[in-house]
């Protein structure tokens, strides 16, 4: 088993504060959802995990296997196994998903232990035929004009290939159809198992009727409030964020990072 585990992590934004010390911990073999209202911290919170610069830790750990992520450069959490599917993926021009795909397995491996060519043909078309995805999305330059939610399934297709221990999903089901969400979810399933762990953000119970999540936790002005079973989304899903507010004493209008 390994475990991802956050400590009072404080992360700023061009000197404000955003997260106000997240503790959350996550092991393989299991799904946490964490939901809350916008701008409470949720994409803030993968983004810093993922290293990425503009967030500043001031306080506070994350580590994997006890082993400290933030030391980490960007490149060295992915070896290390952690992936983030993003709420808003971006294009890259020039470079197809399928060489995108070959060279980020490549780039987790040994010199001389890459991937066959063969080899990697035959598990992305195996992968690409779960998703439902055409063909002929490997050959595109990566997520360039794909629709929103064509995005978020090519988002999935890396995570079946790349398979990292564990993977944090911003809003996978936004923009997605009925359709394209059970697809998504059966992919995320197929994941599942003890050497995966993941933590999906979302802000609707729905894709949580695919996924089954063992832990729901609660984000609110940068912190994890409250955290529960699969029965907390659906009474989030059903009352909104209020009661929430005023069990934990929350009266700050905004729940959102207004100064
Ligand atoms: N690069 C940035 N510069 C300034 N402020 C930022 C930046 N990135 C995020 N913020 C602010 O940090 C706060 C948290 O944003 P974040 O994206 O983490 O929220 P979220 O919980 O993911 O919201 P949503 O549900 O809308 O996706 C917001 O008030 C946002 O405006
Ligand atoms: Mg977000």
């Amino acid at each position: 088993m390994s475990t991802l585990e956050i400590k009072g992590l404080h992360v700023e934004i061009e000197g404000k504060e955003i997260l106000k010390g997240v503790d959350l911990t996550l092991n393989t073999n299991e799904i946490h959802a964490v939901m809350g209202p916008n701008g409470t911290g949720k994409s803030t919170l993968a983004s810093a995990i993922m290293g990425h610069p503009k967030y500043e830790v001031t306080a506070g750990t994350v580590t994997l296997d006890g082993e400290d992520v933030l030391e980490m450069e960007v490149d060295e959490r992915a070896q290390a196994g952690l992936f983030l599917a993003m709420q808003y993926p971006s294009e890259i021009s020039g470079v197809t998903n399928a060489d995108f795909l070959r060279s980020a397995i490549n780039a987790k491996r040994e010199e001389g232990e890459e991937i066959s060519l063969m080899k990697f043909i035959r598990e992305l078309d195996s992968k690409m035929e779960v998703l439902e995805m055409d063909p002929d999305m490997a050959q595109r330059y990566l997520n360039e004009g794909f629709s929103g939610g064509e995005k978020k399934r090519n988002e999935i297709l890396q995570l079946m290939m790349l398979k990292p221990k564990f993977a944090i999903l911003d809003e996978i089901d936004s923009g997605l159809d009925i359709d394209a969400l059970k697809v998504v979810s059966k992919g995320v399933n197929e994941m599942r198992g003890e050497g995966f762990g993941c933590l999906i953000i979302t802000h609707y119970q729905r894709l949580l009727n695919y996924i089954t999540p063992d832990k729901v936790h609660v984000m609110m002005q940068g912190r994890v409030v409250k955290s529960g079973g699969p029965e907390l989304a659906q009474k989030l899903e059903a009352e909104g964020y209020d009661w929430v507010k005023e069990e934990l004493g929350i009266e700050d209008e905004t729940v959102g990072q207004e100064a």
